[in-house]
This record gives C-alpha cells, structure tokens and sequence, in this order.
C-alpha cells in the first residue's frame, strides 16, 4: 500500500443517523479536506447494544461500507469507555467505588470497575461481535482500545484483587511489613487480607501502601486491556491495537501500560496564546518525544483539537496558522498520523462547542475547515516520511513511577517540587540548541545515548545505580540533579549516603537539601577555574554537597551554605559525570549544555542557528533525512541563519518563515 500520513479523526455518526443528508455530506467534506482515516465506535455501545444481548451493528456496517468506498480507512474501537445505562441498572457491580468507599451514581464516562466480571464479560462479548463483524473489512486498519484509560475503583471485588496482588509481589506479609515500614504508627498487619486500598477516611500516609497501589490500578488496567484485546483476537482481529494517551497524566505508568499495545497513540490538547508560543509547542514536544520513546518508534497523533478546546479554562480560538503547525510538529516527532477531536461537531451536551473540522454552520468555507483542508493537501505530500526513526544521542529520564514516590513523599517541599518545570529547563536547553531529545524512562537502556540527564530522579529503580555507573563507565556523560538517588522502589531511603550507589561516580555526597520558600532565591557562582563564567540564581531546592574525587564547578552565593559546592564535574572511567546540585534558571542550562554539546561534540541536526522562537526537528529514513522547521512566533523570521539544504517537501522557501509556518526539507545522505 502506498505510504501516507493518517489524517481526519473522531467520527461519531450515531449521532446523526436521523439525517441521512449530513452524514452523506460528510463524506463528500473529508473528501475534500484530504481526510483518509476516521475513528469510529469510540462511545458508541448504547448505539451497539441498545438492549441487553441485542445487537444492532448494521448502521456500523453501512457507514464503514461508505466510508471505504470513498477511500477513507476505519479505526475501529471498542466501546468500554462508556457504558449503558440498562447495564448500570441492572448490574450495579459495573459501576466504581470512589476512594470513600461509596458507589458512584450512573453518568458520564470511564466510570467503570476495571475487576467486574460482569462488565469483563459484557466487554469480551461485544469486542469479539464487532472483531467476528468488522476485522476482515478491507477500512478497517487498526483497533482503537476503549477511550484514554485512566481512573481507579475501591470496590470489594478490587479490594481482593489487590490482596491477590500484594501476595503474588511479596510472598509473605513479613516482607510486605518491612517493605512499607509498618512499624512505623503500629500500622502492621497479619495478613494480606488485612489490607486496603488508601483512603481519605482510612490509611493514607503510607506511602509504600500508596506506592504499590498505584502500581496496582496500572496493572488491573492493564489486565482489563489485555482482555479486550484477547476478546478481538478471538473474534479474528488481526490489525495491530492502540490506545490513545493523555497529557502528562500522573495516573497510570505508561511505561507499563504501552507494552500492552502495538502503537502508542496519544490525544495532545495544548493551550495556546496564553504564554509565548514556542513555549507551548516545547512544552507539547516534550509530551510527543516521551510517546515516542514507550516504543522507540513511530506513535499515532490520536486526536488534536482544529479549534478551541472547550474544556480548557478559557476557550481560546487558535490563530490562523496554528492548526498546521501544531499538526505537522506531531510528525516532526515521529507520528504517522494527524487526527482530529472530532470531524463533525456534536449539536448537544458537553462537546457541543469543542472545535471541529466541520462545525454547526455545516459548510465547507469556514475559516478552519479551509485550514484543515490546506494540511489535509499539504500532509498528502509528505507521506514518504512514514516508517522513518526520529535518532537522539541525547536521552533524559522522566519517569513516572519517580514521579508518584517523590510527590508523595512529603519531604522538603510538599507545596510543589516542580519535577515537570525541572525536566522542561532540560528540555528546553537541548532543543532549543538543535537537537532530538529522547525522553525515557527508568526502565529505558542507555545504550545508545551518548548523553542522559535525569533530573530529580529521587527513585531508583532495582539497580539503577549499576546503570548509572556501566554507563559512565563505558564513555558516557551523565548528568544527574539534585534530590536524587534518596529512595528504593518501596519508598524506602537508601542508608548510607545518597546518591546511593553512585557516590563515587559523580565523586560527591549529599549531605542535606535546603528548602527555599516560594520566591526565595540563592545563587550559583563560578568556582575558579570552572567552564561556567556566570551567576545564576536558583530555586526550591538546594542540595548541600560535600566533594570527594570530583571537582566544584559552581559555588552557593548565598546562606550559612555560602561558598560550598553546588555543582560537581567528576571523570569516572571512560566518562563524565555531573552533579546539579539546585534548581537553576534556565539560563544556567542553557550555556551548561552549550558547553558539554561541545565537550562531547554532539552536534545540532542543522548547520548553522536556530532562530529564537523556532523548533528543529529530524527524521531519518533508508535514504534520506527529513528536517523539520516551524515557526511558533507571531512574526515573521529569518531562517537563513539555520544553512538548510535539501529539496523542500513542505513549505515555501528556506530564508523565511511567515507566523506559525512549517518547512520540511529532505535532505540526501
Ligand atoms: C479527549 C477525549 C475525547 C474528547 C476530547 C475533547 O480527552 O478522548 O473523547 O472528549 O477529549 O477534547
Ligand atoms: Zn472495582
């Protein structure tokens, strides 16, 4: 099949299968706008299986039928996001139980118990009837599971499998006792039985409890997932599955969830206008690069909104030339499809004014569906670039799973630690200097970066320090920051001196951590003979270091820890390591990296510089490399500084882009 980039999005025609006249001329508007592929079935299962056992899935067949006689391809989902209402009545098991305890009331979506064997068996039923229907249909391309899983239940039935679950972890209670510091408040049980989920009513400070639970919620969604996709197989589904993320979502470990999957799509939804614009678009980068890196390769863009997202606080519209360039920086991070939230916008409840390709006018000359239809055109050009690898020596840690154990940690500053502010500064220093960054987790290996910065990395997983040192060890540079290393994966801290295990490798010692109130500020200043000439201020968190082997890069201007070491360089085997010892501004990053990008000679994916305001990105195919240069500036700007060469697959000219315009050249070998 030829190569081509997915575009349309969520279609829901059971919304208007009382018109026959709009849904005929839907199909002709896609057509129009270039779209190839719609998600169908998303909330659809009342539409499905209006009454229990009775199904009625012909309307399904007659769209898919149309839709593929017009070129278009399906995603087809399964409906378990939202259930109906005959099912919640007469199965209230279905239903979740909140954190206290209580059973929630029918309404709205994703409210479902993720252990029920009702709802298991109701969902295996109608997933293999529409695999059994639907999965030899020529549109059909992939299977969509359920909808942004996310959520957890307390009910009696999950209570059990979480008991089951602890044993299977632990073994005996013993462990589990030592393991969680029960000791501590004569919290310790006698038997896996004796345990409950965390509730605002009941145990909620211990944080191995917390800890494992959460661990506990990935797996049953997990276990949920794996059923509905083992109900398509069954009913002779062979496409590759997806499910479609979220945002920074602090619920669930997508590290683990992902593996459960073929492709990792997600559902990016930034809120533009509000701050610079280039600070948006890295922000949201960041999120493409981390979807990209669960599987080391292509993702989906599941679903963006053409217009104002109507859940945001403020509903803003996105200025002329937005919706191109928020769809092609999807691609420049290694998506392979860019979709919509939704085709048509829905004429009642919650979504009625969320943006749409077509809106409640109905017609085809508005200003976003002709902006649509522009990407629609211009994507068609572009589709070479499927199944080409966005390449990073550069990788930074973000993991999820540190991220639970250290916001729930109360340590030194339980009113924010600002781990996703300190993992942007990162970022943002990499980007902004021309390079891919992968973003990774714990579990991640290292191998292939010649660069890896974890910031606040207060968790290690089993053996991450050996990790840290085979790295070093091996030639790598590794740059680890402050208020890391404390814990083991129970939440228990490490005896003995953190950054346990490592010590030796960055040749210092934390000793304590300053916390500093919100506002207050101290300084870093260069120590003699330090390749960093400024003073930086610094924030939050202050580690006090005591150096061993290493050497004192930056000194503390300010408090009683004035003039001792803030930020530490030690040579450890082939390697580097370093030590961040605050939370610096971003400026300090910035000439920090500038510098070891050319100690390490790591270089930009162009020849010359990248203008404020505007993002680089590459993807490298069999013979070629494609480089991505967008503007996210309100203006005008001069790209002749970048040098690019190459054959332009999309774009005008490689000396200026206009606001919000994107170039894509293809570049030889
Ligand atoms: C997503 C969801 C969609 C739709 C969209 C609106 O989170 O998956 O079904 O509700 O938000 O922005
Ligand atoms: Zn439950």
């Amino acid at each position: 099949m030829e190569k081509r980039i997915l575009y349309g999005g969520d279609y829901n025609p059971e919304q208007w299968l009382d018109a026959p006249d709009i849904l005929e001329k839907d199909i002709q508007y896609m057509k129009e706008a270039g779209i190839n592929t719609v998600t169908l079935g998303i909330f659809s299962w009342s539409a499905l299986e209006p009454q229990e056992g009775e199904y009625q899935l012909q309307w399904m067949e007659e769209q898919i039928n149309r839709l593929y006689e017009n070129g278009i391809s399906v995603i087809m989902s399964t409906p378990s996001g939202a259930r109906p209402k005959w099912m919640a009545d007469k199965y209230p098991e279905v239903l979740r139980v909140n954190p206290d305890r209580q059973r929630i009331l029918f309404g709205g979506r994703h409210n479902h118990c993720y252990t029920s064997p009702v709802y298991r068996e109701k969902v295996r039923k109608i997933n293999t009837l529409l695999a059994e229907k639907f999965a030899s249909h020529p549109a059909v391309i992939l299977w969509h599971i359920s909808n942004e899983y996310g959520g957890e239940c307390h009910c009696p039935l999950c209570q059990k499998a979480f008991q089951d679950w602890l044993a299977e972890r632990y073994g005996d209670i013993e462990k589990l006792n030592k393991s969680w510091w029960t000791a501590f408040w004569s919290h310790t049980y006698r038997s896996f039985e004796e345990i409950e989920s965390p509730s605002p009513r009941g145990e909620s400070e211990l944080h191995g409890l917390t800890l494992d639970w959460k661990r506990f919620v990935t797996e049953r969604t997990a276990d949920f997932l794996e059923e509905e996709i083992k109900a398509l197989r069954a009913g002779g589904a062979k496409q590759p599955t997806t499910i479609n993320l979220m945002y920074d979502f602090p619920f669930l470990d997508y590290d683990r969830l992902s593996k459960s999957v073929d492709i990792v799509s997600w559902d990016s939804y930034p809120v533009w206008h509000k701050r610079e614009d280039i600070e948006t678009a890295l922000d949201n980068g960041m999120q493409h690069d981390y979807m990209r890196c669960l599987k080391k390769k292509p993702f989906l863009l599941m679903e963006s909104c053409p217009s104002a997202t109507n859940w945001h606080k403020i509903s803003k519209l996105k200025r002329p030339g937005v919706l191109a360039a928020a769809g092609i920086q999807a691609v420049a991070h290694g998506s392979e499809s860019v979709l919509y939230f939704q085709i048509r916008q829905s004429r009642g409840s919650s979504e009625k004014f969320h943006g749409a390709v077509i809106d409640h006018s109905g017609r085809d000359d508005t200003r976003v569906f002709k902006e649509a239809s522009a990407l629609g055109q211009g994507l068609a050009g572009l589709g070479e670039i499927v199944g080409s690898q966005v390449k990073s020596e550069v990788a930074m840690v973000y993991d999820t799973q540190n991220r639970w154990a250290m916001e729930g940690a109360m340590g030194p500053r339980n009113e924010d630690l600002h781990y996703h502010e300190a993992a942007m500064k990162t970022y943002k220093a990499l980007r902004k200097k021309g390079l891919n960054v992968d973003v990774i987790s714990e579990t991640s290996s290292l191998e292939e970066y010649r660069l890896v910065v974890a910031p606040m990395l207060y968790m290690f997983h089993d053996g991450f320090e050996e990790k840290i040192r085979g790295f070093v060890e091996k030639g790598g540079c590794f740059v680890l920051t402050y208020w890391s290393g404390i814990v083991d994966e129970e939440d228990r801290c490490f005896l003995g001196g953190t950054p346990y295990g490592v010590m030796d490798v960055f040749g210092m010692r934390r000793t304590e951590t300053d916390s500093l109130y919100t506002g207050e500020v101290n300084e870093l200043c260069p120590a003699a003979g330090s390749f960093l000439s400024k003073t930086y201020e610094c924030r939050n968190l202050c580690d006090l270091i005591t150096v061993e082997e290493g050497k004192a890069l930056m000194s503390y201007g300010k408090e009683f820890y004035q003039g001792t070491p803030a930020v530490v360089e030690n040579k450890y085997g082939e390697g580097l390591a370093y030590y961040v010892g605050a939370d610096a501004e971003q400026g300090f990053y910035d000439d920090f990296y500038a510098h070891l990008m050319k100690q390490l000679n790591i270089t930009s994916l162009v020849a010359g510089i990248v203008p404020e305001g505007v993002e680089v990105s590459a993807r490298s195919g069999d013979g070629a490399d494609y480089v991505f240069v967008q503007n996210f500036r309100n203006a005008a700007t001069d790209i002749r500084c970048m040098k690019l060469e190459g054959q332009i697959l999309y774009g005008r000219n490689m000396e200026e882009l206009l606001p919000y315009e994107s170039l894509v050249v293809k570049a030889g070998k």
